[in-house]
């Protein structure tokens, strides 16, 4: 089975629409999505629609929208991700609030688990470091283990003797999850932060158990028109030009 996997749309609709054609035109009807659905994007709806309608979808709750679910205080959010908070709640339908409302923490199947953060804090650690892989190595048993949350492309994995190993990711890189645990973040489809503005997104084939990494250009520009247009703050819209 082909897995397409994604995470951290963040309202981003455009940046979504270029990922699910591109997993059209490859032929991949299954998915995953770690999390953060709504959050900094114009149009958190339209993504939730988007998501809701995919049938076969393994997808978990982002801290975002645990936030806009009143499941997390925004207190701990710089002052524009809780505005986009405040937005998505003014815009979204009850029946897409509730959507997000009741995602889970966590999912797991035969293939691999899904989690937003780490699976020991699946809301709010961001797995950055080898260190905080092995920390994180018991509470999940189905490898590999899909995480968003940094907005990074990076893999983890236990190396030779068990020294965990840790690189980003960039396209045409293929991880193998055939040997030991084995941790990978798709990066961000909304509001990549690795200095690349093209959505990310990746391949999952749970028979050769091999990832890759895909980089989707979208209309970088439509989306900051349509933020300026809706007066989100300056700042959310002129990152999406650089990718950080
Ligand atoms: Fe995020
Ligand atoms: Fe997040």
């Amino acid at each position: 089975m082909r897995y397409g996997v994604f995470s951290d749309v963040h309202g981003n609709y455009e940046a979504l629409k270029a990922v699910l054609e591109f997993y059209r035109k490859n032929a991949v009807t299954d998915f995953v999505c770690c999390g953060d659905v709504v959050g900094y994007g114009p149009q958190p709806q339209e993504c939730a629609d988007a998501l809701r309608s995919l049938e076969k979808l393994h997808i978990v709750m982002g801290n975002h929208d645990a936030a806009l679910a009143g499941k997390m205080e925004t207190r701990w959010f710089n002052a524009n991700a809780a505005w986009a908070i405040e937005f998505s709640r003014k815009v979204m339908s009850g029946q897409a609030l509730a959507y997000v409302a009741a995602l889970p923490e966590r999912a797991e199947t035969p293939d691999f688990t899904v989690v937003h953060g780490s699976p020991r804090k699946p809301l709010t650690e961001y797995m950055l470091s080898e260190g905080q892989f092995s920390d994180n190595l018991k509470g999940w048993s189905v490898s590999p283990c899909f995480v968003g949350h940094s907005h990074m492309p990076q893999y983890f994995r236990e190396g030779p003797a068990g020294i965990p190993e840790t690189d980003f990711l960039k396209p045409a890189v293929r991880v193998s999850a055939a040997h030991g645990k084995v941790m990978i973040n798709p990066g961000s489809v909304g509001q990549p932060r690795d200095g690349d503005p093209r959505a990310a997104c990746g391949i999952y084939d749970s028979g050769t158990k091999n990832f890759e990494l895909y980089r989707v250009f979208y209309d970088v520009e439509k989306v900051q028109r349509m933020m300026e247009g809706l007066g989100m703050p300056a700042l959310l819209a002129g990152r999406l030009s650089f990718g950080f």
